[in-house]
C-alpha cells in the first residue's frame, strides 16, 4: 500500500445544486476515506471541482434564458459552499472554466495528437439551420420508435428507457428553434479504443478481479466483452475548452474529455499554492490514484480515461474505482428535473449545526453494493436513538460523571483493563473496513464501540460504587473516559464537526490512527478535561413532518407542470401564456400533398394483452375495417388490458411495420397525455364504423 494517496471524487456539473443522492453515493464515502487516510499519516490530495461544461450546462442556460457561464458562476458558488457546510475536506475545488485547466486539457488533446493516437474521421451529424448550430443528443426530440412517445430524446427514450440515436427517431425536431434538423458533415477527433482492448483486459480483467467491486468490475466486463469503437472526443459545440488548433472553429473537447483531466489541472493548481509536485502524485508509481464515483460514470473513468492517459503515456493507472449505486429519496428515484431531492445547501440551513446527522445518516445508508433508500422517518430514527441515545448518551454520562464526582480531572484507574482492548480492536476493524471501502460497516464498528461503553458504565453503575467502593467507580470512570476519548478520535472521518467538540471536550489532540491501535491508553489519570457541550439533541416529529410536507408540495407542483404541459390550445390565451417553456413548439408548415400521404382511420380494439417482460407494452389485435392487425403500443401505465377490449381508436394505418419486442407492430394510434400524466386514446365523438378515414 502506497503512502501517497490521490483522491478524487467525481466533477459535479455545475448546473444544479448537489442533493443527498451525490452526497451519500460520492462525496461523502471520499471524504471519510481521505480524512482516514490523513489520519493514518498518508500524504493525501483530495481533488474535485465543478464540471462546467457540457449540454446539461447548455440546456439549464437556455430554460433559465441566461449564459452558460452565468449558470456555471451560480452553481459553481452554491456547490463550492455546500461542500464546505458539510466538511468535505478537499484540498482543491476548483472549476473547468478556470485557465489553468483550459492550458492543461489543450496540451493533453495536443500531446495525443502529436502522438498520432486521434483519427480524424467525417460524419452526418444533425444540424440546426436557423440556430446555426450542431445539435448534441439531448437537442433533439422526435417520436419513440419503439413506444411511441413523441418527446423521445436523441440518445434516450424516457417513456420506455430505450437507448437510441438521432437518427432513430421519427420526426426529429430541434429543441432550440422546432425545426426539422437537416443532416451535414462535420470533422472530428476520435480516440480508438478498440486500440486499448488488450491493455484494458490485462490492466483490469485480469489485474483487479479480486480487489476492485463487483459492480464496477462486471460493468467494465461487459463492455470489453461487447467489444469497444473509436469515439469522438471533440464536438461542434459553442460552450467548452476549444479545440487548440486553428482550423477548428466552433469545436470543442467532448465534456467527458475534458472533465477528467480536470482531476489533473486542479492537482497543479493546489500543487503550486503548497509547493508540493504534482507529478509526485499523477506520474509516480508508487502513488494510489482511487477515483469515487457513481455507477454512471464507470465507463469513463475505467475505459476512457484511462485509455487517454495510456495513449498519453506519463500517467499511473487508478488504483481502485470505487462506484456506488444511486439512493432513492421515499422510495422515489431522485430527480433534479422533478425537485424530488433533498438539497445540500437547504439542509445546511434548515439543520444548522446538524451536518454530521446528515453525514451519518446517508453513510449508514450508502448505496454501496445496491440502490438504497433515504426517508426523513429513518434519519429521524438514526439521529434519535442512534446518535442522541447511544453515541451521546454515552458521552455525556462520562463527562457529567467525572465533573460530578472528580471536578473533571481523570481518575485513577487500571490501564491494563480488559476491556481496553475493545479500543484497539474496533480502531483496527474500522480501519480494515475503510481500506476495503466498506463504509456503512466501519460506521457500525464505530457505534459498536459506542454501545460497548454504554452496556460497561450500565453494568459498572460507577453512580452506585462511588458510595461503597470509590476505587472501583474511578476505574469504571477511567476506562469510560479512554472509551469515549477513542470515539473522539475514531468519529472524525465520519462525523468531523463532532470529533473537535470532543477532542476540546476532553482537552486532547489528534492522534494518528495507528496510536489509537496501539496505544494502552488515550487519555491520562489527572488529565483536567472541559464542560460537556451538546453534541446531537434529538429532531422532533414536527421538523420531520415539515420535511415531508415540502415532499409532498413538490409532487403537487409537478401534478400541475403535467397538467399545464397538457392544457388544450383551445383554452385560452393565459393558460397558453404558461405553457410555451414545456409544449414543443410549432412544427414547420407541410403541404396538402404531405398530409394526404397520412392514413388515418377508425379502428377496435379486439383483444389486449400484457407483453411479457414489459411494463409499459401492451399487444392489441385491431379491425382496422381493411384487415385485422396487430399493433404494440406503450400504454400499460395508463390501462388495464381489460378496459380497452371493445374501444374505438384511431390509428394511423401505414405507418411502416416496426419489430418491438419480437412482434411486430402494424400501425400506431392516436394519443395524448392527460393531466394526471396517464395517456388516453384519441376517439371519435360517437362510434362510426371501422376503417372510416380521419381527415
Ligand atoms: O456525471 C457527472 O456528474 C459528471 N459531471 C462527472 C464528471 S467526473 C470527471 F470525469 F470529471
Ligand atoms: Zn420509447
Amino acid at each position: 500500500m502506497s503512502d501517497r494517496k490521490l483522491i478524487t471524487a467525481a466533477l459535479p456539473y455545475a448546473n444544479g445544486p448537489v442533493h443527498i443522492g451525490h452526497l451519500a453515493g460520492v462525496y461523502i464515502p471520499a471524504d471519510v476515506y481521505a480524512r482516514f487516510q490523513r489520519r493514518s499519516g498518508k500524504d493525501v490530495a483530495f481533488i474535485c471541482g465543478s464540471d462546467e461544461h457540457g449540454i446539461p450546462i447548455t440546456i439549464r442556460a437556455k430554460k433559465e434564458g441566461v449564459t452558460p457561464q452565468d449558470i456555471v458562476d451560480k452553481y459553481h458558488g452554491i456547490i463550492k459552499k455546500s461542500f464546505a457546510d458539510l466538511g468535505i475536506s478537499f484540498d482543491e475545488y476548483s472549476r473547468t472554466t478556470s485557465a489553468k485547466h483550459y492550458d492543461v486539457s489543450q496540451d493533453f488533446f495536443k500531446t495525443l495528437y502529436n502522438k498520432e493516437k486521434f483519427t480524424e474521421e467525417v460524419s452526418e451529424q444533425y444540424f440546426d439551420e436557423q440556430a446555426n448550430e450542431f445539435l448534441a443528443d439531448r437537442y433533439i426530440v422526435g417520436t419513440c420508435p419503439n413506444c411511441g412517445n413523441v418527446n423521445a430524446y436523441g440518445d434516450q427514450c424516457e417513456n420506455c428507457g430505450s437507448t437510441l440515436s438521432p437518427s432513430e427517431l421519427i420526426n426529429p425536431h430541434s429543441m432550440l428553434s422546432g425545426n426539422i434538423p437537416v443532416l451535414k458533415e462535420t470533422k472530428n477527433w476520435y480516440l480508438p479504443l478498440n486500440d486499448y482492448e488488450t491493455f484494458l483486459n490485462q490492466w483490469i480483467i485480469e489485474g483487479h478481479r479480486d480487489d476492485w467491486k463487483t459492480n464496477v468490475y462486471g460493468q467494465v466486463k461487459s463492455w470489453l466483452n461487447d467489444g469497444l469503437k473509436p469515439r469522438a472526443m471533440t464536438r461542434d459545440l459553442n460552450w467548452g475548452v476549444p479545440v487548440p488548433f486553428p482550423n477548428a472553429e466552433g469545436k470543442v473537447l467532448y465534456v467527458w474529455f475534458d472533465a477528467p483531466i480536470g482531476y489533473i489541472s486542479f492537482t497543479q493548481e493546489w500543487a503550486e499554492k503548497t509547493g508540493k509536485n504534482w507529478k509526485d502524485y499523477w506520474q509516480d508509481p508508487k502513488s494510489d490514484l482511487i477515483h469515487f464515483i457513481g455507477k454512471d460514470n464507470i465507463v469513463f473513468h475505467c475505459i476512457i480515461f484511462p485509455a487517454m492517459m495510456k495513449a498519453h503515456g506519463d500517467y499511473i493507472m487508478p488504483t481502485n474505482v470505487p462506484a456506488f449505486e444511486f439512493l432513492n429519496l421515499e422510495n422515489e428515484k431522485i430527480s433534479t428535473s422533478r425537485n424530488w431531492a433533498v438539497w445540500a445547501h437547504e439542509y445546511v440551513e434548515e439543520f444548522p449545526g446538524q451536518q454530521d446527522v446528515l453525514r451519518y445518516a446517508l453513510l449508514s445508508s450508502a448505496p454501496e453494493t445496491k440502490d438504497n433508500n433515504f426517508t426523513w422517518k429513518d434519519f429521524q430514527t438514526k439521529n434519535n436513538s442512534e446518535l442522541v441515545g447511544i453515541f451521546g448518551n454515552f458521552i455525556n454520562r462520562v463527562v457529567v460523571l467525572i465533573h460530578k464526582y472528580y471536578d473533571g480531572v481523570i481518575p485513577a484507574g487500571n490501564a491494563d483493563a480488559e476491556e481496553l482492548i475493545e479500543i484497539k480492536r474496533a480502531a483496527a476493524e474500522i480501519a480494515q473496513y475503510l481500506e476495503n471501502f466498506e463504509f456503512r460497516n466501519s460506521l457500525t464498528a464505530l457505534m459498536n464501540l459506542a454501545r460497548f461503553g454504554n452496556q460497561y458504565l450500565q453494568v459498572e453503575e460507577p453512580w452506585k460504587t462511588i458510595k461503597d467502593n470509590p476505587e472501583k467507580a474511578a476505574h469504571s470512570l477511567f476506562v469510560g473516559a479512554q472509551i469515549a476519548v477513542a470515539l473522539a478520535q475514531l468519529s472524525e472521518p465520519f462525523m468531523p464537526f463532532s470529533s473537535e467538540k470532543l477532542l476540546t471536550m476532553f482537552n486532547v489532540e489528534k492522534l494518528n490512527w495507528s496510536d489509537i491501535e496501539t496505544k494502552d491508553i488515550l487519555i491520562e489519570t489527572g488529565h483536567q478535561i472541559n464542560e460537556s457541550s451538546l453534541l446531537f439533541s434529538k429532531i422532533e416529529d414536527t421538523t420531520i413532518e415539515f420535511q415531508i410536507q415540502k415532499l409532498e408540495n413538490t409532487k403537487e407542483e409537478n401534478k400541475k407542470a403535467v397538467a399545464l404541459q397538457t392544457v388544450s390550445q383551445s383554452e385560452g390565451a393565459e393558460a397558453e401564456a404558461q405553457i410555451p417553456k414545456i409544449l414543443l413548439p410549432a412544427k414547420d408548415e407541410i403541404q396538402f400533398d404531405d398530409f394526404t400521404k397520412i392514413d388515418l382511420r377508425t379502428a377496435t380494439i379486439l383483444t389486449a394483452e400484457k407483453v411479457e417482460k414489459a411494463d409499459k407494452l401492451l399487444k392489441f389485435t385491431v379491425d382496422t375495417g381493411v384487415d385485422v392487425r396487430t399493433v404494440v403500443s406503450g400504454v400499460a401505465e395508463s390501462f388495464k388490458p381489460e378496459e380497452l377490449i371493445g374501444k374505438q381508436v384511431m390509428i394511423l394505418l401505414n405507418l411502416a411495420p416496426r419489430k418491438i419486442r419480437g412482434i411486430v407492430s402494424q400501425g400506431m394510434f392516436l394519443l395524448t397525455t392527460k393531466a394526471d400524466g396517464k395517456l388516453t386514446f384519441v376517439t371519435p365523438d360517437e362510434n362510426v364504423a371501422n376503417g372510416i378515414e380521419i381527415g
